[in-house]
């Protein structure tokens, strides 16, 4: 997915991008747009009856008032990036930290905002002690206890939850294309069925998820979604909905996007747009450049995915350049020149991006 650059256009695009880092904000030349005088994206997606939000961190939204301006302006609903995943809520059994879960809570419900939850059970990055107790034979216990305590905890404010995060990858070789992890090993696909069974016992109102990467750009992962999907149907499990995480590539055809929404709708589930950003995988020079390369993928995406049903949820990975996983180099190894990526609708300085525009037009036309 990443193109080695030549060194020339290496040297060229670190020296450019070094300059515009290290000029201070005034200093920086004007992008050649200017969407600031459009509605938020919020006020449309409630006019539309849709939520447009993003991932966030609590930190960040109490000490940029910039970040907290423009998550408020734009968004109606957010996700912990990182808050409530396992290791980080429940990071020895008998500890439970929901300080970070709840202080995000209070920030949506001040700011008049929805918030969903990701991720009950990720099965490749669960902490250490589970993967022990796993390997033990207490995986069902384990699941029970945390899914049940999360949800309890949440009932009736986390309206909608990615239960189970990314538990197939045709490329392991498994059965049905599940991913090689320690659940896998010791429960076989059964501990999926059980998580949304839990799920739906626990907090019966809640929106239950299944979310997962690279749906629109790889057939054999697509088909492997949708198999599990109508597996977990015809066994009656409670499964609602399918997050597509949507980490774009402006170098990747959405190859497999239109028939992959189409077999979600024809399985009578909601597709949600969850973890949208674009990595930029085909070099460009100029920001201009490379802002028009990332909003025509973005406004291809979202196009076809309109064009079979409508995504309640569209949610970016972050609002801002400023702050997102893609910049850091330890990202998957990706960002190796450890510049700053231009993947989500803001820029470093909150300003609108085409990118943004792209996301307002295709929902002014829903
Ligand atoms: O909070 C600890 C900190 O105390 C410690 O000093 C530091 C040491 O490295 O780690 C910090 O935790 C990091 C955490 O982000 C919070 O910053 C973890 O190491 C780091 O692995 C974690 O990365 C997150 C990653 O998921 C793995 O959980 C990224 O921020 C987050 O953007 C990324 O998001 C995932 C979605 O959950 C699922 N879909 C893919 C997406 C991108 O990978």
């Amino acid at each position: 997915m990443f193109t080695r650059m030549s060194r020339r256009a290496f040297l060229k695009t670190t020296a450019l991008a070094t300059a515009g880092l290290l000029l201070p904000r005034f200093a920086r030349a004007e992008p050649a747009y200017d969407f600031e005088s459009l509605p938020p994206l919020r006020k449309l997606a409630e006019a539309k009856g849709l939520f447009f939000g993003a991932a966030i961190e609590p930190e960040l939204f109490r000490l940029n008032k910039d970040f907290s301006a423009a998550i408020k302006k734009e968004c109606n609903l957010i996700v912990p990036e990182n808050a409530l995943k396992w290791r980080h809520v429940h990071p020895e059994e008998k500890k439970w930290t929901f300080r970070r879960g709840d202080a995000l809570l209070s920030l949506a419900q001040e700011a008049g905002m929805k918030m969903r939850g990701h991720a009950l059970v990720w099965p490749g990055a669960l902490p250490a002690w589970v993967v022990e107790g796993v390997g033990q034979g207490r995986g069902a216990a384990l699941l029970e206890e945390h899914i049940g305590t999360v949800l309890e905890h949440y009932r009736g404010e986390i309206f909608s939850w990615d239960v189970v995060n990314e538990a197939l990858e045709p490329l392991h070789g498994l059965k049905d294309g599940h991913r090689r992890s320690p659940l896998f090993a010791a429960m076989g696909p059964g501990y999926i069925d059980l998580s949304f069974r839990l799920a739906a016992q626990a907090d019966p109102k809640a929106q239950l998820v299944y979310n997962d990467f690279l749906m629109e750009a790889d057939p054999p992962k697509a088909q492997a979604v949708l198999n599990l999907l109508r597996g977990l149907k015809d066994r009656g499990v409670p499964v609602h909905a399918v997050g597509l995480q949507a980490h774009l590539s402006t170098r990747k055809k959405l190859e497999s996007l239109e028939w992959f929404c189409k077999g979600v709708k024809d399985l009578g589930l909601e597709l949600l747009v969850t973890e949208l950003d674009v990595w930029e995988s085909v070099p460009a020079d100029t920001d201009e450049e490379r802002d028009r390369l990332v909003a025509d993928k973005t406004r291809a995406f979202l196009d076809t995915i309109f064009s079979v049903m409508k995504p309640r949820q569209i949610l970016t990975w972050g609002i801002s350049d400023r702050n997102s996983w893609l910049s850091n180099p330890k990202a998957n190894g990706k960002n190796k020149e450890g510049r700053l990526v231009r993947g989500l609708p803001l820029d470093e300085d909150f300003r609108r991006k085409p990118m943004w525009r792209a996301i307002y037009d295709v929902m002014a036309q829903a």
